[in-house]
């Protein structure tokens, strides 16, 4: 699996477009590579990523414990649909086109492929930029926009939540769906510190697109657009990055740290039974899902770049070069909250990030982060701590996403107090989100959240 030399196993989506039987057979072969990597604990994060597929159908959604991608682009939906079943046709839609796209195929089936270019009204110039191809036939142009033609799969995920504005909207219940509303999908309460702005935050339903090629993720979500036309609309879209996620290093955030060493393994199968999967305790179509919770940081760099390193360390509980708990020399040393200096100080501050997010402060709660970087220009800002610095800044961040079995018990418990104490907060500031109820995967022929209609009224 390792290694450049996997060039038997590249297909583009060009190819799909001729060759689709030879080519299902390479996307055999590459599903089965997936599958065997994420089987010998792996993941499919070796070689060259963009060639993998990861699979669409299954228990659980993609996206979620799936070794992260390099890109993603998420996208919140407000409905503008009337009835219930715009909705779920417009579920199944998607569901389909997202399946189709994770296997490197466009959005929905081209009725003739694209032809040979014969351009027979010489004044038709429009179409002529590439000459290799004819000018599509509506019907083409309906099915997919294109711009992934030839681009290969990429390990694209596409995973969908339900935000509580799907089950009931300014006290109105618009799809019948009030009364299905889970327990678990609460509305966030508003943290210390919050600065949540109306145009980055909320949504009635997100999808979430995570490729190893940027192109790729963002195709994706156009297409899901399009799609919905008179059913949904966008209401504030994210993009993020790490780096190179062939890497097996621990990707570094915007402040320089290794960001993700504590995380729990999400190749554990208990562990995610116990923290990420809802159970029996979640009505039938969230059981094998997870809620997401989505924050847009923005971190104040200008402001951070200015701290000694030690200073920056101390406020995360961790080094900055190795990744180490404070103390401790390797990255994956355990974090010892008791240790104590020659003074009987706390060795890990007690207000530093680490510590307050750490299970062991937090009556045990974990949550599997799934965090990207973002970096959207510059915005004329006011900081809100010393030196309440002025002018323009980095509009860049953390776009922090994680999952859990509810988020009472997940982030909420660990951000409650974090919102208050953290050192960190000095330099991070939360501008946007939400939290959306991710149902469990789809087997192939139904879509996702298909049992949430079919018991409704
Ligand atoms: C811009 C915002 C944030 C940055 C830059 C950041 C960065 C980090 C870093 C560098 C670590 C140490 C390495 C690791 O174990 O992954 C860490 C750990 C952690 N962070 Fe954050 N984080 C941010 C926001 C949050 C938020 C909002 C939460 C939500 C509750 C959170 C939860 C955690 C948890 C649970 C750990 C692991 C703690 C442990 O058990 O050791 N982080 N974070």
């Amino acid at each position: 699996l390792s290694g450049r030399g996997a060039g038997a196993l590249r297909a583009s989506r060009r190819g799909f477009l001729t060759g689709a039987a030879s080519l299902a057979a390479v996307a055999d072969a590459r599903r089965g590579a997936a599958a065997q990597a994420l089987a010998d604990g792996t993941g499919s994060t070796r070689g060259p990523n963009t060639q993998f597929i990861e699979p669409f159908w299954g228990t659980h959604q993609g996206g979620i414990v799936t070794p992260v991608q390099t890109y993603t682009y998420f996208a919140a939906f407000d409905l503008v649909a009337t009835k219930q079943n715009q909705v779920a046709s417009l579920l199944q839609t998607w569901t389909s086109a997202a399946a189709r796209m994770a296997s490197s195929e466009t959005a929905q089936p081209l009725d003739d492929g694209l032809k040979p270019v014969v351009v027979t009204n010489a004044s038709d110039t429009q179409m002529q930029g590439d000459d290799s191809y004819a000018k599509p036939e509506p019907n083409d142009m309906a099915a997919d926009t294109g711009e992934a033609l030839g681009l290969p799969p990429a390990r694209l995920t596409v995973t969908f939540g339900f935000g509580p504005g799907l089950f009931s909207k300014d006290g109105k219940d618009r799809y019948g769906l009030a009364p299905r509303r889970p327990e678990a999908l609460v509305d966030l309460p508003k943290f210390v510190g919050d600065q949540l702005v109306g145009g980055n935050s909320g949504g009635d339903l997100s999808v979430q697109a995570c490729a190893d090629d940027p192109q790729v993720a963002f195709h994706a979500v156009r297409q899901l657009a399009r799609l919905a036309d008179n059913v949904a609309q966008i209401r504030w879209v994210q993009t993020g990055f790490i780096p190179d996620s062939s890497s097996s290093q621990t990707p570094r955030n915007l402040m320089g740290f290794k960001d993700g060493t504590n995380n729990p393994p999400a190749n554990d199968a208990n562990i995610m039974k116990n923290f990420v999967w809802v159970g029996e305790e979640g009505p039938d179509w969230m059981r094998g899902g997870s809620y997401m919770v989505a924050r847009r940081i923005r971190i104040a760099l200008e402001h951070w770049d200015r701290m000694k390193v030690a200073f920056q360390e101390q406020t995360v509980g961790r080094h900055k070069y190795s990744g180490a708990p404070l103390g401790k020399k390797e990255e994956f040393d355990t974090l010892d909250l008791d240790a104590t200096d020659a003074d009987g100080n706390p060795v890990v501050p007690e207000n530093a990030h680490v510590r307050l997010a750490a299970a062991a402060t937090n009556d045990g709660a974990q949550i599997l982060r799934r965090p990207y970087s973002y970096n959207d220009g510059v915005n004329f800002t006011a900081e809100r701590w010393p030196p309440w610095r002025q002018g323009l800044e980095y509009d860049a961040g953390l776009f922090f996403v994680c999952y859990q079995r509810d988020p009472r018990t997940g982030f909420i418990k660990i951000f409650e107090r974090m919102a208050k104490l953290d050192m960190m907060n000095q330099f991070v500031t939360h501008v946007g989100g939400g939290l959306f109820a991710c149902p469990s995967g789809a087997v192939e022929g139904a879509f996702v959240g298909q049992h949430l209609f079919e018991t409704a009224p």
